[in-house]
């Protein structure tokens, strides 16, 4: 079984590209290493984090990212136990949203209660289905460069 969890959080200042990379080079070397594969989007100072792999390799990640100085107020929307992982090729795929259109998509659930994301697991897995093909089209987008 495959544990799943996401949260989001308010960066505690407007992140760098530059702080941005680094975070996103520390998180997929240590997923490698912990067979933890997810998905990260930032935009308008806010964070969106989708975790997977087993159940207390995630948990104590979360404890330790929930820690972090970079970001607070980290709440979590919902967790769930699947078969298989939704992003098995990331360990941490990146998203910067630029456009306000995507952003737009993104904060709207960020608005939403815990309790009314907990009832809507299905809505979550469209959102992350929709950033995953974004993922992947950046990652076409760098391969053919
Ligand atoms: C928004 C956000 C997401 C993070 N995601 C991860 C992650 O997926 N994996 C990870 O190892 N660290 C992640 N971190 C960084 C951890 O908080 C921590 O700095 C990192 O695991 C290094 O810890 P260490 O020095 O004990 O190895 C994240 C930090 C923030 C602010």
């Amino acid at each position: 079984m495959i544990y799943q969890i996401a949260y989001w959080s308010k960066a505690s200042y407007p992140m760098s590209l530059m702080a941005l990379d680094k975070l996103v080079e520390e998180s997929e070397k240590n997923n490698r290493q912990k067979q933890i594969t997810g998905l990260l989007l930032y935009g308008d100072n806010t964070f969106f984090q989708f975790l997977e792999g087993d159940y207390r390799t995630i948990e104590s990640l979360y404890d330790k990212i929930t820690q972090d100085e970079r970001h607070y107020r980290a709440t979590r929307i919902g967790q769930w136990c699947v078969n298989s992982r939704i992003f098995s090729q990331w360990s941490m795929g990146f998203i910067k949203l630029p456009s306000p259109n995507q952003t737009e998509k993104f904060t709207q659930y960020q608005r939403w209660g815990s309790q009314q994301f907990l009832e809507a697991p299905l809505e979550i897995r469209r959102l992350l289905l929709h950033y995953a093909d974004l993922a992947f089209i950046e990652e076409l987008k760098t391969r053919t460069i």
